[in-house]
């Protein structure tokens, strides 16, 4: 194993994210002897639960999502639980004291995890406590894990982040995206990087727009009162999709270390043009998802949601970046809920050929498009054209495929495991720095501000189970293009 003994802790141990995610993750690095034998893991949770109660609540995560008991009591005996109180010292004093015989007993070098998989207001009251009541006061290496919400705009991320900042340095803190542990976005590097087909054409001569969607299409389910305050906008694009295009745009990285690709795609964020107030409307659209004809309910209609809401559920946009290599180039995004189907595509299309040999005035010659299906399919897709067997000079559209599924199958590892994994080797590229999330949430606030001001009048704006507002499929045709097609 290349992982260093580790105590972790999970602060929201009783939550649906550990639950969901987190056992699953570990039981699989721990059957595939990816985590030292020396760990321990503590669950850390308002709730009075007993060590039995926690254990059976682990298995069962376990086994809910993978259904194979193969070592299970082995894993569970690494497993212990305190019943906690995030602002009170003596809750930390108790659980220092359980982590240091912890570390005696599995000689775990002082190295720590915490991992505050929790509601982000208790954030920086946790690593105060952390530091104050001495928890980071070990040997070894201290690593702190926060999921998102990463603050509500720069200004709430910058007051959160400086107060983080109090106990761990910015090289201690892995913000988890967990897109960027998707094995088909990991892949975004080496297919640009590893391929002389492409390298060489990845710029403003040579490719026309790209394309980014990611949709759903579950709802919000029963995170209306999450949701209602964040929207598709701050839930999605200040994130993933972001995130996303930073690794699509970036310059090659002069080696694959965690500060040069993270300095490259600062570097792309630095160069999103930013927006001006009445730019806001010809950029963006924003959707909101209402009932359908065969009963689908409409956003309004769910649980803790506002009757006017005037809360997006869908955003689509296009981003310039203003850099060499770009010039000129748009990217388009889209995200939404309650869609047709659940996919999150890149489509690359080129631009067209200088002169047309094939041409036909019915049948104009189709574009070059490099496809990258993230999921659920993984895999890529060039669509070329060829000659039409028997015909002397007609075309025929013909696509390339290779499908990540085949090769690996049911093996492609979840992306929290692969995040837990790099965040217990001490690897933090595929994390979101600070910079990202401050330059991410810039771009993103003036587009809120805007929205916030100005209702929207037409929500809401497409049914349940379609393909998102008219006004998305405008504003690609004002520039000559149109999405192609996700499936
Ligand atoms: C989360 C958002 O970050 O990403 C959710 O909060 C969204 O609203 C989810 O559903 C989508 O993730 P995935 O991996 O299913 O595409």
């Amino acid at each position: 194993t290349d992982t260093p003994s580790t105590l972790l802790m999970i602060f929201g141990a009783t939550g649906d994210l550990a639950k969901r995610k987190l056992y699953p993750s570990l039981f699989h690095l721990f059957n595939k002897g990816k985590i030292s034998k020396d760990f321990a893991v503590i669950g850390v949770a308002r709730r009075e639960w007993t060590e039995e109660q926690f254990k059976k609540h682990v298995e069962d995560s376990v086994l809910t999502s993978i259904g194979t008991k193969e070592n299970i009591d082995e894993f569970i005996s690494h497993f212990y639980y305190q019943s906690h109180d995030v602002s009170d010292s003596e809750s930390y004093i108790t659980l220092k004291n359980l982590a240091d015989s912890l570390d005696n007993k599995y000689n775990l070098h002082g190295n720590r995890i915490f991992y505050l998989a929790m509601a982000p207001e208790f954030f920086g009251t946790i690593t105060d406590h952390l530091k104050s009541d001495g928890l980071t006061d070990t040997q070894g290496f201290h690593r702190l894990v926060i999921e998102k919400p990463f603050g509500h705009d720069l200004p709430s991320a910058e007051q959160l982040n400086n107060q983080i900042r109090e106990s761990f340095t910015e090289d201690q803190i892995y913000r988890i995206d967990h897109y960027l542990g998707k094995e088909m976005v990991q892949n975004i590097e080496v297919i640009r990087f590893a391929n002389a087909l492409f390298e060489p054409l990845w710029n403003s001569r040579y490719i026309s727009n790209i394309q980014v969607t990611s949709s759903e299409e579950l709802g919000v389910e029963e995170r209306g009162r999450y949701y209602e305050k964040s929207g598709a906008l701050r839930d999605m694009v200040q994130n993933h999709m972001l995130q996303m295009v930073a690794l699509l745009a970036m310059e090659p990285p002069i080696k694959l270390t965690t500060e040069e690709i993270r300095g490259e795609k600062v570097k792309v964020l630095r160069a999103l043009r930013p927006l001006k107030d009445d730019e806001v409307k010809d950029y963006f659209v924003r959707g909101q998802y209402g009932p359908n004809e065969t009963g689908g309910r409409g956003y309004r209609q769910e649980p803790n949601v506002d009757p006017n809401s005037n809360t997006e559920t869908y955003v689509a946009g296009k981003l310039m970046i203003d850099n060499f290599r770009w010039a000129g180039v748009p990217i388009y995004i889209r995200t939404g809920k309650r869609m047709e189907t659940k996919s999150t595509k890149i489509v690359i299309q080129f631009k067209d050929i200088p002169m047309n040999l094939y041409y036909n005035r019915d049948k104009p010659l189709a574009p070059n498009l490099l496809v990258i299906h993230i999921q659920p399919d993984e895999g890529i897709t060039l669509h070329l054209n060829a000659k039409k067997s028997g015909q002397n000079v007609e075309t025929t559209p013909v696509k390339l495929n290779f499908s990540n599924n085949s090769v690996d199958g049911m093996n492609t590892p979840e992306a929290y495991e692969k995040l837990l994994h790099d965040c217990m080797r001490g690897d933090a590229t595929n994390f979101t720095h600070w910079d990202d999330v401050k330059l991410s949430w810039a771009y993103v606030d003036k587009i809120s501000e805007v929205w916030e001001t100005t209702k929207e009048t037409e929500f809401p704006n497409y049914c349940a189970g379609t393909a998102g507002p008219k006004a998305a499929d405008e504003l690609l045709e004002k520039d000559g293009f149109y999405w192609w097609p996700i499936d």
